[in-house]
């Protein structure tokens, strides 16, 4: 990252917003990134990503000479990119084209809580799942950051929608939207046969190959976490009929998030806040999140 040295702010560039960071959130990629896990996306020997944090909102306080949509004292939030981040700062470096207005509705923490899993929701089921009216959707992990949004946008198609979590979840999922909702303490989903049109495995714990029979006739698995076989699998199904292997890579998008934001303000889409920590305590929620059993998303509150 460039520094303007006289002031220690992100550099402005000609297509970038600088804003002051009121809140962000936290993602399963700032500890995989942390931990290495994704070289081969972040850089191999070299790590790209100097700061981490994907999700900001906060205001507008200065705007690359090329911004044309947003002005200074603007509220925005806004996904930054996996290879870049700095979300977890006092101010942050957004492209122009990756950020929206926040949602007048919502606080500064709880629309931290919404892009990156939102997108990644969103660019799933739309993009990969072709997801409408009347389709048979099971999501996998509806409990958590990425499946609270994913059982909104699938009921907000018009979908039946299966959610999948631990008992203790399943009120949550409910309210959500869930049409029903399976405990996966108890029962296995993938033993049922032909039942969905889509099986959107966002904790990933499951394969194509797993899920091929609870899969209907032409329908798609998808995962959030693909795998060389799932890779190999999707390319083979795209070339002849028959059930489909994907998955989904997010990417940050500013037209996605308006649309994400339309749907908030419309009362069509919530977000659901676990835990929020200070950014003095960055590694407490790391290690909460690491854990694997957030209800929602936990957000970063930047003083
Ligand atoms: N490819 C991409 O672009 C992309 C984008 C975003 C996220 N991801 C990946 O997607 C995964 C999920 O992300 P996330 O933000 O949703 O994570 P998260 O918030 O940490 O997910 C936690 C949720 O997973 C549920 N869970 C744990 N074990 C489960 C099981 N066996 N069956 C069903 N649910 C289970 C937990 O429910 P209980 O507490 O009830 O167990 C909890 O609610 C991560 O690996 C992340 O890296 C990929």
């Amino acid at each position: 990252m460039c520094w303007n040295s006289e002031r220690f702010l992100p550099e402005v560039k000609p297509s970038h917003l600088l804003v002051r960071v009121h809140a962000a959130s936290v993602n399963p990629v700032d500890f995989k990134i942390r931990r290495g896990d994704l070289r081969l996306l972040t850089g191999l020997t070299r790590p790209r990503v100097k700061l981490l944090g994907f999700d900001v909102a906060g205001e507008v306080v200065e705007t690359g000479r090329g911004v044309r949509t947003f002005k200074r004292g603007d509220q925005i939030f806004a996904m930054l990119s996996v290879r870049s981040g700095g979300g977890y700062a006092e101010y942050a470096s957004v492209p122009e084209a990756s950020a929206a207005m926040k949602p007048d509705c919502i606080s500064f923490e709880e629309a931290a809580s919404v892009p990156l899993a939102a997108l990644t929701a969103l660019q799933a089921l739309r993009d990969k799942g072709r997801v409408s009216a009347g389709k048979r959707v099971l999501v996998n992990g509806a409990s958590g950051g990425v499946g609270i949004f994913a059982v909104q946008t699938a009921k907000a198609s018009g979908a039946v929608v299966t959610g999948v979590c631990s008992s203790g979840n399943a009120g949550l999922v409910r309210s959500l939207g869930a049409d029903s909702v399976i405990d996966y303490t108890r029962e296995d989903f993938t033993e049922k046969t032909g039942a969905y049109d889509i099986v959107y495995d966002v904790v990933a714990n499951r394969s194509f190959s797993a899920c091929k029979r609870a899969l209907a006739p032409g329908g798609v698995y998808i995962t959030t976490i693909p795998g060389p076989a799932t890779l190999l699998q999707g390319l083979l199904t795209s070339l002849f009929p028959g059930r489909k292997a994907a998955h989904v890579m997010v990417k940050a998008d500013g037209r996605d998030l308006g649309f994400v934001r339309e749907l908030i303000e419309a009362g069509r889409f919530r977000t659901v806040i676990d835990r929020t920590f200070p950014l003095s305590r960055v590694a407490a929620a790391h290690r909460y999140c690491e854990a694997g059993h957030s209800r929602g998303k936990n957000v970063i509150t930047i003083p």
